[in-house]
């Protein structure tokens, strides 16, 4: 099999197809509605769970980088353009102010990845999805990151947030959406004023709190996971959740499955997805 194609094992195996457009070919613009937002999110996860470990070096944690490859990224970036809206993390904002961060916003523009912005033109949105940071703390850099670009910024965080730092993101040109009482996000709350805002598909690409906050609501409608073939062991790691067990053990159904076998690009992995039940 070349190396440009991959294996489709489920709802029934097949011939092998194209890796780039794959997700492109899922067609998300058909999902989500105005005030009922289609939600979705994607990872990159060893065999043992693990999404981000700690780097020695730096003490911050990351992707590691043994799981991270080309082939996952530009499917992550297939998601990313048929994206109304990414939803990232306070912390990936201070990163990314810092210069640590993994990787700037997407939809990337770099190379292999020139077909992505002339897509979404075509389909009719916008040249980049909006950003919307989730932060209790706003302690947050919108200004250094945001700095006059034509990228939509928005903040989402509680009502009890700092006022003085909600007035320093209005003026720099950001919209605060305060969701709910308190200082931390509720997920439902989330979803529901994006939704208003006009936002169709929203692209939840923040780690295991943020994934947590959508899911504890049940908001998550689809989660894209490549199960990586290797395994990383440590202790000082992130998995997909955080926070208190779930009461009801949310359930997702395989939609789809590939195979993408060792290569040059990759250790080999699967390319899964799952939906919310209906
Ligand atoms: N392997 C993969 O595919 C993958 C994908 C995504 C992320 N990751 C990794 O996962 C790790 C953690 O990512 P992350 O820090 O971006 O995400 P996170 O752990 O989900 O988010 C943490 C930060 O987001 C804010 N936050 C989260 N939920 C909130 C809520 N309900 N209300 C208010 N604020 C909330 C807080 O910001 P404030 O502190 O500003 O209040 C908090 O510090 C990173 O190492 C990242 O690289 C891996």
């Amino acid at each position: 099999m070349s190396e440009t194609h991959i294996l489709p094992l489920y709802p029934r195996p097949g011939d092998p197809e194209p890796l780039h457009g794959l997700y492109l070919r899922h067609h998300l613009l058909d999902r989500g509605a105005t005030g009922h937002p289609f939600v979705y999110s994607n990872y990159v996860v060893s065999l043992d769970g693990r999404i981000a470990i700690e780097h020695a070096d730096t003490g911050r944690y990351g992707p590691p980088q043994p799981i991270t490859n080309a082939r996952d990224w530009r499917l992550f970036q297939e998601l990313a353009a048929q994206a109304d809206a990414i939803v990232v993390s306070g912390r990936y904002l201070r990163e990314l102010a810092a210069g640590t961060a993994q990787s700037a916003f997407p939809v990337s523009t770099g190379p292999g990845f020139e077909d992505l912005l002339p897509w979404r033109v075509e389909h009719g949105l916008s040249p980049q999805p909006a950003v919307v940071v989730i932060s209790g703390s706003l302690n947050i850099p919108f200004e250094r990151v945001f700095d006059g670009g034509d990228r939509q910024g928005i903040v989402a965080t509680g009502a009890d947030a700092d006022p003085e730092r909600i007035a320093a993101i209005e003026a720099a040109g950001g919209r605060v959406l305060r969701t709910n009482p308190g200082r931390e996000v509720n997920g439902g709350a989330l979803i529901d004023a994006l939704g208003d805002a006009g936002f169709r598909r929203i692209y939840v690409i923040a780690g295991p709190v943020v994934l947590e906050t959508v899911l504890r609501a049940d908001r998550l409608d689809r989660l894209y996971l490549t199960h990586s073939h290797r395994l990383l062991g440590g202790t000082k790691v992130d998995t997909l959740l955080e926070g208190a067990p779930f009461p009801d053990a949310p359930l997702l159904t395989m939609r789809q499955l590939w195979y993408d076998p060792p290569g040059a690009e990759s250790p080999g992995q699967l390319f899964a997805c799952y939906d919310k039940p209906e």
